[in-house]
C-alpha cells in the first residue's frame, strides 16, 4: 500500500557544527551505522522498496553508502571474510535508491516538494533520519496499520513532549479517537508553551497523499523563512482524515548532541558484543 519513502537530507546539520562541515549530519553512526541506514532498515522491515533520498551540496557519502564497492567487497572477498563482506553486500541491497537534489535548503516542506515527480500519484512516507526511534515493531509499520485500519488520508508520529519544549515542535490539536490515535483538527509549528493548544509533538515519521504536493507549492515561507511541511499539512486538514499517532518505542533525537549521545549509549549497551564492556566501564567509573 506504501511503497515509497521519502528521506529529507539536505540540511546543513548547524547544530552538530564542526562535525557536518564536510560530512553529512545524516551519516553519523550509532554504533557502527549511520543514522540514515537506521531510517531505510526502518522502511525496509515496514515493506517499502523505493527510498528516496533528498541531498544537497556535500551529501555524497550517502550515495556511495547505499551503493555497491566494489574495490571493499574485492578486498574482503580476497579476504576469505564472508560475514563482513556480506554486510557491506546487504546494504546496497536495502532497496532501490533514487536520489534528488535541494540546492537550498529553503526548508523540510521545500525538500519533500523535490520528490513530486519521483512519488507520482501515490501515497508515501516520509522519514526523518535523526529522529531514531527503538521499538519491537517499527515505527512506520505501525503507522501504516494505523493507516489502513482508519482509513486515513495522512498519518503523523506524535509523542508528548514537556510543556517547556513544545516551541521546538509543530503541535497538534486533536480529538482521541483509539488507542493512542488522534483525529486532527488544527496544529501550529513551534507555538510558544502559553499559546500550544497540546503537549502533542509531531515527531520525524509521516504518511503523505499525493494531494501534499499542491498543498506544498501554494503555502508561503513559514517560521523561520523556510517552506514548512506542518503548513501543509494543516491546509489537507479540510479534505483529508489527518490522524496523529502516539507511537509504541522510544525516541532519541539524535539531531542534538545530547540525545545523539544517549541513543548512541542505549543501542551500544544493547549490542551483544560492546555492551557488557561499557556496562562494566559506566560501573567502574561510577557513572551509571
Ligand atoms: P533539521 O530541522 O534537523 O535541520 O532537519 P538540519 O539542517 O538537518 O539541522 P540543524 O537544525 O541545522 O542542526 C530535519 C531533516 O530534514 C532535512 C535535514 O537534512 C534533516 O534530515 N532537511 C531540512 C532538508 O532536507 N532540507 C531542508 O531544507 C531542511
Amino acid at each position: 500500500m506504501i511503497r515509497k519513502a521519502v528521506f529529507p537530507a539536505a540540511g546543513f546539520g548547524t547544530r552538530f557544527l564542526p562535525a557536518t562541515k564536510a560530512s553529512p549530519k545524516e551519516m553519523l553512526p550509532l554504533v557502527d551505522k549511520p543514522l540514515i541506514q537506521h531510517g531505510v532498515e526502518e522502511a525496509r522491515a515496514s515493506g517499502i522498496r523505493d527510498m528516496i533520498i533528498v541531498t544537497g551540496r556535500g551529501k555524497n557519502a550517502i550515495e556511495d553508502h547505499f551503493d555497491v564497492s566494489f574495490e571493499l567487497e574485492a578486498m574482503l572477498a580476497k579476504k576469505g571474510d564472508r560475514k563482513l563482506h556480506s554486510l557491506v553486500r546487504s546494504i546496497s541491497d536495502m532497496g532501490d535508491f533514487f536520489y534528488v537534489r535541494q540546492n537550498l535548503p529553503l526548508g523540510l516542506g521545500h525538500a519533500v516538494l523535490r520528490t513530486m515527480d519521483m512519488v507520482g500519484e501515490e501515497p508515501f512516507a516520509v522519514i526523518l533520519s535523526d529522529d531514531v526511534i527503538d521499538s519491537k515493531v517499527p515505527v512506520l509499520r505501525q503507522m501504516i496499520d494505523v493507516y489502513a485500519k482508519y482509513s486515513a488520508g495522512a498519518v503523523l508520529a506524535i509523542q508528548k513532549v514537556p510543556r517547556e519544549h513544545v516551541p521546538r515542535y509543530g503541535i497538534i490539536e486533536g480529538r482521541k479517537i483509539g488507542k493512542g490515535v488522534y483525529e486532527i483538527v488544527d496544529m501550529v509549528e513551534k507555538p510558544k508553551p502559553e499559546k500550544a493548544p497540546s503537549d502533542l509533538a509531531i515527531i520525524g515519521r509521516y504518511i503523505l497523499p499525493p494531494s501534499i504536493f499542491p498543498a506544498l507549492q501554494a503555502i508561503k515561507p513559514g517560521a523561520g523563512g523556510e517552506l514548512q511541511l506542518t503548513d501543509a499539512i494543516r491546509a489537507l486538514l479540510s479534505e483529508e482524515r489527518v490522524l496523529g499517532y502516539e507511537f509504541e518505542g522510544v525516541r532519541y533525537d539524535a539531531g542534538t548532541k545530547l540525545g545523539f549521545l544517549m541513543a548512541n549509549i542505549s543501542f551500544a549497551l544493547k549490542d551483544p558484543e560492546i555492551g557488557p564492556p561499557l556496562r562494566e566501564f559506566l560501573r567502574k567509573e561510577r557513572i551509571s
